[in-house]
């Protein structure tokens, strides 16, 4: 397997400084943007004009997760605007096929997320239509939660139709990634490693990151 990402996402970061939070972490794979609107998810965050000034702001590629509801209306612009990556949820469209297609053609990669109630299987077919798998390893809204280690099951089964060929996706992981927490993700077949507040809570961020990816990297090097 190819060496494992860590993105930080800067909803554990100081937002009044998200330029120098930015740098505080580089070298990391993809910067994870958080954007909730406080209608499918309780919390509201950021939108499309802070992403914009981001982009501005730094080099590393932006990961926007879309916790919000009408991706179809609202995703394509954080493509057109510049995000490497824009991934919205399986649960806020009845047409995921059709908002992947406009943000690819926005020119960013596609993403779908799941929450971790939401089984994977009903998804499996679609998947060849995305280019990231994005499993909440928490339910989306806050920070800081819990690690859930019951969504794993699903990171095994994408990651064995990875393996046999007949996926192509980068398999991410959001909601409680730590120390603690990042090699039994590993072990389950995750690439990608969204870290929040175990990066930016972290003395040192940029220390933090090195620290998950090696984690990380050990479990997969038995692979
Ligand atoms: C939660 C967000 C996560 C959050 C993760 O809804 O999608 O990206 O920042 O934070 P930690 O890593 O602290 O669980
Ligand atoms: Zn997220």
């Amino acid at each position: 397997m190819s060496n494992p990402m860590i993105a930080p996402s800067i909803l554990s970061a100081d937002f009044s400084r998200l330029a120098e939070e930015a740098a505080a972490v580089a070298g990391s794979d993809w910067l994870h943007v958080d954007v909730m609107d406080a209608h499918f998810v309780p919390n509201l965050t950021l939108g499309l004009p802070v992403v914009q000034s981001l982009l501005k702001a730094t080099d590393i590629p932006l990961d926007c997760h879309l916790m919000i509801e009408d991706p179809a209306r609202w995703a394509p612009p954080y493509a057109e605007a510049g995000a490497y990556n824009v991934t919205f949820h399986a649960e806020a469209t009845d047409d995921p096929i059709s908002v992947a297609r406009d943000i690819r053609a926005a020119g960013a990669k596609a993403g779908l997320s799941v929450k971790p109630g939401t089984p994977i299987e009903p998804y499996l077919e679609i998947l060849k239509s995305f280019d990231t798998l994005l499993i909440m390893s928490v339910e989306p809204g806050f920070g800081g939660q819990s690690f859930m280690p019951e969504v794993l099951s699903k990171a095994r089964a994408v990651r064995k139709l990875v393996d046999s060929g007949e996926l192509k996706l980068v398999i991410e992981i959001d909601g409680g990634i730590a120390e603690s927490t990042i090699e039994q993700a590993a072990e389950a077949g995750i690439d990608c490693f969204v870290a929040g507040s175990a990066v930016y809570n972290a003395a040192d961020p940029g220390e933090a990151v090195r620290k998950l990816r090696a984690l990380a990297a050990a479990v997969r090097s038995d692979c």
